[in-house]
């Protein structure tokens, strides 16, 4: 299969073709079945977080290492030159300068197309704002395909903060690829999945519906997929209304199929409760160690040829 991702940058699930994610997916495998040491010997990968982060600058980092590659970076933009004012297309132009690709995590919408405009180089986009996270979704369906094997024909619900939860907006971009599958959108009005998501989904004849309440629908779901609320994108007063407004405990799924699986990026806070954790439905934790070997693949195909 050629490598129509050499030297491209990663900012939306929608500059991927259906081709192009099983690509990453089966590469993903191989290197999940078969580590390769020396898969990004000599390269040099830069992570700028402008925003918090664990799983994804940490995952990054040691897919790179786990390969042979080296890392650079900053996980506190205070500590960088855009504390004195520099511009973020200044910075960028700088960061490529040093290295072979940049991981960027920044809290503006459109950021990440800014930067791989400037760089030069491949741009892989951890987050811009509430708008999308596409490495993420690429690990979202490893995972799904993983435990349900295979990513149509499936009952997938979104639950919590579907208006501001950036790898909802881009998941929900790649089963656009998948129009068997079914989608359910359970959050608070003031929540909902935005216009433009919904637009997608209805273009590409994905068939999804909105929903109040988790519980009646459990019994049919496939996969749950849970979020955080978005707390450092809303006001405080409107964050405590919803805050534990969907919530799941583990008796909750009593009425589930033996095959569910619930997933979550993370970091959680009240949305699932640790009760959860124990039960056969939790796959979160395996959900991010799958980071690794997705971040790999998209490292390896960006920047090799072969
Ligand atoms: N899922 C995710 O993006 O996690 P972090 O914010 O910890 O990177």
């Amino acid at each position: 299969m050629t490598n129509t991702l050499y030297g491209k940058s990663l900012i939306s699930i929608g500059d991927l073709t259906l081709t192009e994610i099983h690509l990453i997916l089966k590469r993903a495998q191989q290197l999940k079945d078969k580590p390769q040491l020396d898969l990004l010997k000599h390269k040099l990968l830069a992570t700028c977080f402008f925003e918090p982060s664990t799983r994804t600058r940490l995952s990054f980092e040691a897919a790179m290492k786990r390969s042979g590659g080296d890392v650079i970076g900053f996980a506190d933009s205070q500590s960088t030159s855009s504390k004195k004012g520099e511009s973020l297309q200044d910075t960028m132009r700088m960061v490529a300068a040093y290295s072979d690709a940049i991981v960027v995590r920044h809290p503006a919408e459109g950021s990440a197309r800014l930067a791989a405009e400037i760089a030069g180089k491949p741009v892989i986009n951890a987050g811009d704002g509430a708008n999308y996270h596409p490495s993420q979704t690429l690990l979202d369906l490893f995972t799904i395909q993983e435990c349900q094997g295979r990513l149509d024909e499936l009952h997938i619900a979104f639950v919590g903060d579907l208006k501001y939860g950036r790898t909802v907006h881009s998941l929900a971009q790649a089963l656009c690829h998948f129009p068997k599958t079914r989608v359910y959108c359970v959050s608070p009005d003031s929540l909902n999945m935005p216009d433009s998501t919904c637009e997608d989904m209805r273009n590409a004849g994905l068939r999804f519906s909105f929903h109040k309440n988790l519980q009646d629908l459990l019994p049919k779901l496939d996969i749950v997929y849970m979020t955080r609320l978005q707390k450092e994108r809303f006001d405080a007063a409107e964050f405590q209304k919803l805050r534990s407004q969907f919530s799941l405990t583990a008796d909750m799924l009593d009425v589930a199929k033996s095959s569910l699986k619930v997933l979550h990026p993370l970091p959680r806070v009240d949305e699932i409760d640790v009760s959860v954790d124990h039960t056969g439905y939790a796959y979160y934790f395996q959900q991010a160690a799958n980071g690794l070997c997705v971040r790999q693949a998209i490292l390896s195909l960006l920047l090799n040829p072969a």
